[in-house]
């Protein structure tokens, strides 16, 4: 048995999370790879909304586990927030969620970090989700950091204070940032962990292992998105982990000849939420009623979400980097409320065309378009695909074509049910 993996092609946000709950029922194990709080996952089902950060998506579907991998950061307080969330939902939590022991977790002084280093770049600051993320890739791979593992040891407390000691020093350096509130986020901290010790805190890497061997159905769950990717994002606004399938070996000590179907999402047009080149932006009517129909503000933060044309040579460099199988393509619901819906095929960088995706911010490309009628039709409430108007099926048509990998689902809708499944799913 192989391990897929499913994960997002743009700028995050693609609708990772209402697929991975969509598909659940066909897995045995859900296992979050990288990332940490800065995702926010929404799943919708009878009505209710849920945003997930940490835990993994299949959390809600019975029979199956979630793990959060090693490549994961934990914030405890989050984490905390989203137990009791589940809690409050009789979700039985205990038995559903493993949690490796080498995950990294997010001290508060790593949040204080983030908002410090932010605010010191001024104009050029990342747009970082300010949870962490960033000086705690830095703390592991810089061979400091705590991990899981650490709070199950007597000198927990000790490792602990030596490591807030050097941020309290790095923070000094920052001109002009106060540290303020930090006993009570420090409080708050201990708490949390001892929520994850309500958890089975395990070697997921010898778990995972072993349920593949055992014909154990796994899939791999991303956070972000490709371009968002700490190598091959546009650097440096990006994240700091590798958001790629190659980060599903890494982040759950899965061998890259057990990979499986990679599943790239994307949506039938790009967002991006904090700073950073976005060739397609659009600041017209199109982009506002995009963001208003698709109501894209951050699950995680709140902030309204830049919104422009799909991007084919970005979709293309993405389905590459990721060895990509099957596509899926969301919220082809919001399209039909534009006239004429867009598409960037090239770019046009110093007089030259090229499908390229472009070095640094510098090299400003300039999109160049295919226009395509919209569907003006309502596809909310449709559930095959004999239903879908002809201009979609054309949309459809000329992307599988251009990159050479079907879309095997197309979304309609943030609910589980407005799926359409083009293709019958299978387990190889
Ligand atoms: P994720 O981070 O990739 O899991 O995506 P988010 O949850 O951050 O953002 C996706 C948003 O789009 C959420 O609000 C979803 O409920 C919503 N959504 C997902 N699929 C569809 C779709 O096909 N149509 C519409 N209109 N909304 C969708
Ligand atoms: P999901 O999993 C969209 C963005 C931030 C910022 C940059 C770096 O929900 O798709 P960080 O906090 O990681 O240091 O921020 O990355 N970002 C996301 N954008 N979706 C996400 O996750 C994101 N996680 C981080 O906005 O531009
Ligand atoms: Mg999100």
């Amino acid at each position: 048995m192989k391990v897929d993996v499913l994960l997002g092609l743009q700028w995050g946000d693609e609708g990772k999370g209402k697929i991975v709950d969509v598909l659940t029922p066909y897995y045995n194990v859900i296992a979050r790879f990288q990332g940490g709080p800065n995702a926010g996952h929404t799943l919708k089902f009878q009505d209710k909304k849920h945003v997930l950060h940490t835990i993994p998506s299949g959390i809600f579907r019975q029979n199956a586990k979630n793990v959060i991998g090693n490549g994961v950061v934990v914030d405890p307080v989050i984490l905390k927030k989203e137990l009791e969330a589940l809690e409050a939902m009789d979700v039985p939590f205990g038995e559903r969620i493993l949690i490796s022991r080498k995950a990294h977790l997010i001290l508060p002084t790593h949040r204080l970090l983030d908002a410090a280093s932010e605010a010191s770049k001024g104009k050029e600051k990342i747009g970082s989700t300010l949870k962490g993320i960033g000086p705690t890739y830095m703390d592991k791979t810089g061979r400091n950091g705590l991990r899981i593992g650490d709070i199950e040891l007597p000198t927990f407390k000790e490792k602990y204070n030596k490591l807030k000691g050097k941020h309290l020093d790095l923070l000094q350096r920052y001109d002009g940032f106060v540290v303020v509130g930090l006993e009570e986020m420090e409080a708050a901290f201990f708490e949390g962990v001892e929520w994850i010790k309500k958890l089975q805190i395990i070697d997921s890497e010898y778990y995972l292992n072993k349920q593949v061997s055992k014909q154990q159905r796994v899939l791999a769950e991303g956070a972000q998105g490709s371009l968002l990717d700490i190598d091959f994002g546009s650097y440096p606004f990006v994240t700091s982990s590798n958001t790629i399938a190659a980060g599903a070996c890494t982040g759950l000590g899965i061998a890259p000849n057990k990979i499986g179907e990679v599943y790239g999402i994307f949506k039938a047009y790009c967002t991006r939420v904090g700073s950073g080149p976005f060739p397609t932006e659009l600041f017209d009517e199109d982009g506002k009623t995009i963001a208003a129909v698709g109501s894209e503000f951050g699950a995680t933060t709140g902030r309204p979400r830049r919104c422009g044309w799909l991007d084919l040579p970005a979709l293309k460099y993405t389905v590459m980097l990721n060895g990509v199988t099957k596509l899926i393509m969301m919220k082809a619901d919001v399209l039909s409320e534009v006239e004429n819906i867009k598409v960037c095929t090239h770019y046009k960088v110093n007089g030259d065309i090229t499908d390229v995706f472009p070095y640094s911010i510098e090299e400003q490309p300039h999109p160049i378009y295919k226009t395509f009628k919209s569907w003006k039709t309502d596809l909310t409430g449709l559930t095959t695909e004999d239903e879908l108007p002809q201009e979609l099926k054309d949309y459809i048509n000329y992307l599988e074509k251009e990159i050479g990998i079907p879309i095997a689902i197309v979304s309609v809708g943030p609910d589980r049910k407005q799926t359409i499944q083009r293709e019958a799913f299978e387990i190889k």
